[in-house]
């Protein structure tokens, strides 16, 4: 008996991350190989909802392993919640009528957590969805790791390197600011590979007495400069106290009009909070007699070629999922998992959220070499 051909949608959705192109590439290769003709959608879940497309065939796959950013585009949209035209409208009717119009199979989704419960929701309207995990945040629950997080974590190794021979020339305190959202695996890791003094994470509180005192013992020890590393996320224990508070009445929050006033107040808290890094350097200035400069490395972490690893993360997800989507495995994103790869449901990703344990290997390891954690 002939099989049908088997017509799959790809998409990239998100912030973009290295090693996006190739996962496309990954993919594509082995669902080629598999018989399966594939188009990519442009921008995400935008294009998915206009429509727009391009046909991927194998010479659209050539030459993109190593390019950054990613060859469809990207956006950060919503499907159940979509502006357009300056109007939030749920985009789900839409997305089945272009599904079922271009006689997909299956829908290829590449991206984190905000995409996981996008592929949720599709599944849920009936589309065979899968999902690879990318972010540079390394946030995503249920697998051991997401591509782009190695590159990005060489990145800010390398800014950390570079830092130091300035603070060390100046004496001076150098806080870098690393992303990485409300997670603090970015910072951590390139903090312990780049021998930062202190590494500062959403997950840990500090005090600026905290910060200062390891400073200040250093200097006692001969050492007249610091490197410290802060995550996005990190926040003092009072900062972080008034925005748990904040999250709680938004969940408390019953009624549309408590509901919008609980997200305006926490939207409030939020902006307040948003030069934290500029404030501790003043802080740590004050309490230490050092002067203090800050770099925020922003989106140069997520910019450029993918490391190695990140290829190679990328590839081995990508050539897992042809495999899975031409057994007909949906509904679910492919887990890197040690040396293997894994089928996790998408009902276990969507809404979670893969935080640094207190107790977490790295966090000893940090502590082990006497590096700062702010508590
Ligand atoms: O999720 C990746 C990430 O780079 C985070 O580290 C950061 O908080 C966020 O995206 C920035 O988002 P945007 O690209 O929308 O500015």
């Amino acid at each position: 008996m002939v099989q049908a051909t088997k017509r799959i949608g790809i998409l990239t959705a998100g912030g973009d991350s290295p090693g996006l192109n190739a996962a496309i590439r990954g993919f594509g290769k082995a669902a080629i190989g598999l018989g399966m003709d594939l188009i990519g959608y442009r921008d995400g879940i935008r294009g998915l909802v206009e429509n727009r497309y391009t046909p991927l065939d194998s010479g659209a796959l050539s030459g993109i392993l190593t390019i950054g950013g990613t060859i469809l585009g990207t956006s950060r949209d919503k499907v159940h919640r979509m502006v357009i035209d300056g109007e939030t409208r749920d985009m789900r009717a839409q997305v089945v009528e272009n599904y079922e119009k271009e006689g997909l199979s299956g829908l290829l989704m590449l991206g984190g957590g905000g995409t996981a419960k996008n592929a949720l929701r599709l599944a849920g309207a009936g589309l065979n969805v899968i999902t690879l995990p990318k972010t540079i945040d390394n946030d995503i629950a249920r697998t051991d790791t997401s591509f782009g997080f190695a590159t990005a974590m060489e990145i800010a190794t390398e800014a950390i390197d570079r830092l130091h021979s300035t603070a060390h020339s100046h004496h001076r305190i150098i806080l870098t600011e690393i992303m990485g959202h409300r997670a603090g695996w970015l910072t951590l890791g390139a903090g312990i590979a780049g021998g930062a003094d202190i590494v500062l994470l959403p997950e840990i509180p500090y005090t600026v007495a905290s910060v200062a005192e390891t400073i200040r013992t250093r200097l006692i020890r001969g050492s007249t400069f610091s490197v410290v590393a802060v995550a996005e996320g990190a926040r003092d224990v009072q900062d972080s106290a008034d925005i748990e508070a904040a999250e709680l009445l938004v969940h408390a929050a019953k009624i549309p009009e408590q509901i919008r006033a609980a997200k305006a107040h926490l939207a409030n808290v939020t902006d307040a909070q948003r030069e934290h890094t500029f404030k501790l350097a003043r802080e740590l200035e004050a309490a230490t007699g050092l002067e203090s400069r800050v770099t925020i490395l922003g989106y140069v972490q997520r910019g450029g070629i993918p490391c190695a690893a990140d290829r190679l993360l990328a590839s081995r997800l990508g050539t897992a999922a042809a495999h899975a989507v031409s057994k007909g495995q949906f509904g679910v994103m492919v887990a890197a998992r040690g040396e293997d790869t894994d089928l996790v449901p998408l009902t276990e990703v969507a809404g979670q959220l893969r935080l640094v344990p207190p107790d977490h290997e790295w966090i000893q390891t940090a502590r082990k070499l006497g590096t700062g954690l702010g508590d």
